[in-house]
């Protein structure tokens, strides 16, 4: 494929797509014929699954490996897409890292890990390529928020409040870009069945809610992008969970979150 030929060529990115819900997005997103950008730190693993996608679906697949945590991170996937002519037309923030255990035993590079790829590299993704999407009235963000960000979750207090941060900056921007042609989206998953729950040391059997399988999240993404919406939950038990909290006080429905993830250990 020729240099002019890829100029502007509308592309997907997905960070996290080095596995869990990311590559189970990509893998959906190419079967639906997008071009993709994949980012992660795992340069190996991206590569591994752009040959299987490009193999599978003829689509084109462009790897950035990158470490978002790092201050630069976000820039650098930037430039990667300026440099080769990738017009994002839909970004999908899914890089995500989470740590279990009460506040006061974090550590802080886990700390500082959490604030940069979940807050940082999302907000800062967002900001260097919407004006594209804007000069093209054409564009969707999504970003995979969780249900813990709906209230603060005891065990999982920064975590937690990651999620709402994403949660919060969607709806604003959500109704900022009213009618400009950008759909911004947050996608609020209950537990999923990746690796992220081992990763962040949060024990499975202790969890008191369904942990569900990754194709019910890559189901809800797609039909959000359908029928955009602002907030997606991807079960009626997600939902139901959310609209039940508008009847009970925070703390409550902190206590109630934190009985239900069961993520401070000693429970
Ligand atoms: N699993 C759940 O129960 C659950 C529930 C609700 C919401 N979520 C959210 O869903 C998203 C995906 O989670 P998952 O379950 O798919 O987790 P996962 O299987 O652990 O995947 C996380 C992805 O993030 C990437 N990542 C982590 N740190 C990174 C960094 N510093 N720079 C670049 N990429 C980085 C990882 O790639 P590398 O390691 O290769 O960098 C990986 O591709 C996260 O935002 C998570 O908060 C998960």
């Amino acid at each position: 494929m020729h240099s002019e030929e890829l100029k502007r060529r509308p592309v997907t990115l997905v960070t996290g797509a080095s596995m869990g819900i990311g590559r189970a997005l990509a893998e959906a997103f190419a079967g639906k014929g997008h071009h993709l950008l994949l980012v992660a730190r795992s340069g190996d693993l991206l590569e591994a699954l752009a040959e299987e996608l490009r193999d599978g679906y003829g689509v084109r697949v462009f790897c950035c490996a990158s470490d978002l945590a790092e201050q630069h991170g976000p820039e650098r996937v930037f430039s990667y897409a300026e440099e080769h002519g990738l017009a994002i037309r839909l970004l999908v923030n899914c890089a995500g890292i989470s740590r279990a255990g009460v506040y006061s035993d974090l550590p802080f590079h886990d700390l500082d890990a959490i604030m940069a790829v979940n807050v940082i590299a999302s907000a800062k993704l967002i900001r260097l390529f919407l004006p594209d999407m804007l000069s093209e009235r054409k564009g969707t963000v999504i970003s995979i928020a969780s249900l813990g960000g709906a209230q603060g979750v005891p065990g999982l207090a920064l975590y937690s409040a990651t999620k709402s941060f994403m949660i919060t900056l969607t709806e604003a921007l959500h109704v900022e870009l009213d009618g400009t042609g950008i759909n911004v989206i947050a996608v609020c998953p209950g537990f999923v069945d990746t690796g992220f729950l081992e990763k962040a040391g949060h024990n499975r059997q202790g969890i008191r809610l369904p942990v569900y399988g990754i194709a019910i999240v890559v189901r809800a993404v797609l039909r959000s992008i359908e029928k955009p919406r602002m907030l997606v939950y991807p079960t009626f038990l997600d939902f139901f969970l959310v609209f039940s909290q508008r009847f009970t006080p925070r703390a409550v429905a902190a206590r109630i979150s934190g009985f239900l993830a069961a993520a401070k250990g000693k429970q």
